[in-house]
């Protein structure tokens, strides 16, 4: 994995200029030394001495300031990374065109390490011809250009083009840097994940419930709609989680409305990934008033369990019947033999690729890291370093791509 060290942070002129800082404050929290390097336009929205202050390093806009340091040329020659969140239509226009007209798309010129632009602009912006052709330069440049998120923008409109948050920004950055870009393999493909866990209603009050948080599920949706796919979450109970750009969310709470919804859209799905913790068992029958303890008929003592479908199998059935082509991939926590109970896994489900992960003494579980081994039905085992679950949805994603020759 690459060290990052040194970091700049571009800010173009654009009103999303006051989420840099908490991107800035991303970085040195995480000890990288940060060069704030906006346009002369983002100084119109937040001051020099804002970003002076939180990364403790001077700010310039042009070249012919400090000129025998000849900051362009060293700066972005220390760079280990480069983002310029906001990236304004007019910066993309201005790096795809190469022209170095000030400090900071000089410094884009000079730098050699990866470079990753998140956009924020109004809708009609992003979508203009102009723009998507110069997104598209600069990708085929191995520039890593980030979806902008669909929602608010300043004004009453709403659609994409609004900036990432600054912890996405951060964390999908530090993905591209850990394995080298992020790609667009998966451009225009449709990619359907479960994430969370299921809860399985005893009565009004109280249900059947695991520890999953969701975020690997997130991660995987993240990541996807990032390369590229139009991305469907099958969200259980998940934790407090930013909607990764693009992706649509649907919410369910048991097993049995999980599956209907993952059915409902195998059909259209090119990859089905099923990140959800899905309880094996619920209630047999779910009272309609609270249940009361130390009554002769109360069941909650003795709770009568019955089993629950197992989604995942009825998708390789649904495939092995023609109604879905999908790649599809599971996953499997487990305490103990993680390698040779999910192999096991792997060949009792059906599934083209399982993600295992050993979770004894309840690791990985709402952590933000996790780690194992992803395994192929034709008997391949690929490692997974310890990473973050953004790095960790990138192998997989890696795996499915390669699975299915994309
Ligand atoms: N899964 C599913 N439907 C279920 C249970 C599990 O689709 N009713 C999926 C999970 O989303 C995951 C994979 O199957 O992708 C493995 O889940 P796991 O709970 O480990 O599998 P089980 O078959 O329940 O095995 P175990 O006996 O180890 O719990």
């Amino acid at each position: 994995m690459t060290e990052i060290h040194n970091v700049v942070v571009g800010v173009a002129g654009g009103i999303a200029a006051y989420k840099a800082c908490h991107l800035v404050r991303e970085f040195t929290e995480a000890g990288c030394s940060v060069r704030v390097v906006p346009t002369p336009n983002a100084l119109e929205f937040v001051g020099a001495a804002t970003f002076e202050a939180l990364s403790g390093h001077p700010v310039d806009t042009g070249v012919f300031t400090r000129v025998d340091e000849v900051q362009h040329v060293r700066v972005g020659q220390e760079a280990d990374l480069v983002v310029i969140a906001p990236a304004t239509a007019d910066v993309i226009a201005r790096i795809a065109a190469g022209r170095a007209d000030d400090l900071l798309t000089a410094t884009v010129l000079v730098a050699t390490c990866p470079v990753v632009l998140a956009p924020a602009m109004h809708t009609e912006m992003w979508n203009n011809p102009a723009t998507q052709a110069n997104v598209a330069t600069l990708r085929s440049r191995g520039v890593t250009v980030l979806e902008p998120a669909h929602g608010r923008l300043t004004g009453k409109d709403t659609g994409p083009g609004r900036m990432l948050e600054a912890g996405q920004i951060a964390e999908l950055t530090r993905t591209v840097a850990a394995t080298g870009s992020m790609g667009r393999g998966l451009e225009g493909k449709r990619v359907l994940i479960s994430a969370g866990g299921t809860q399985e209603n005893i009565d009004p009050v109280r249900y059947i419930g695991n520890r999953s948080s969701g975020r690997q599920g997130y991660a995987l949706a993240e990541v996807a709609a990032q390369r590229g796919a139009q991305v469907t979450i099958v969200a259980g109970a998940v934790d407090e989680l930013p909607t990764p750009a693009g992706a649509e969310i649907v919410r369910v709470r048991s097993a049995r409305e999980m599956q209907a919804a993952v059915n409902e859209r195998a059909r259209d799905a090119d990859v089905i990934i099923m990140a959800a913790a899905v309880a094996d068992y619920r209630p047999e029958r779910e009272a309609d008033s609270k249940l009361k303890k130390g009554i002769a008929d109360d069941d909650l003592s003795t709770l009568q369990l019955v089993e629950n479908p197992d989604i995942l199998k009825g998708i390789v059935e649904k495939r092995k019947a023609g109604e879905t082509q999908a790649v599809i991939v599971g996953f499997a926590a487990e305490t103990d033999n993680p390698l040779e109970y999910g192999r096991a896994k792997l060949e009792r489900k059906g599934a083209d690729l399982l993600m295992v992960n050993s979770v004894a003494g309840g690791k990985v579980f709402g952590e933000t890291r996790n780690q194992g081994w992803i395994l192929g039905a034709d008997g391949s085992t690929f490692e997974v370093e310890d990473g973050s679950k953004q790095v960790v949805a990138a192998r997989i994603l890696d795996a499915v791509e390669a699975f299915a020759g994309w």
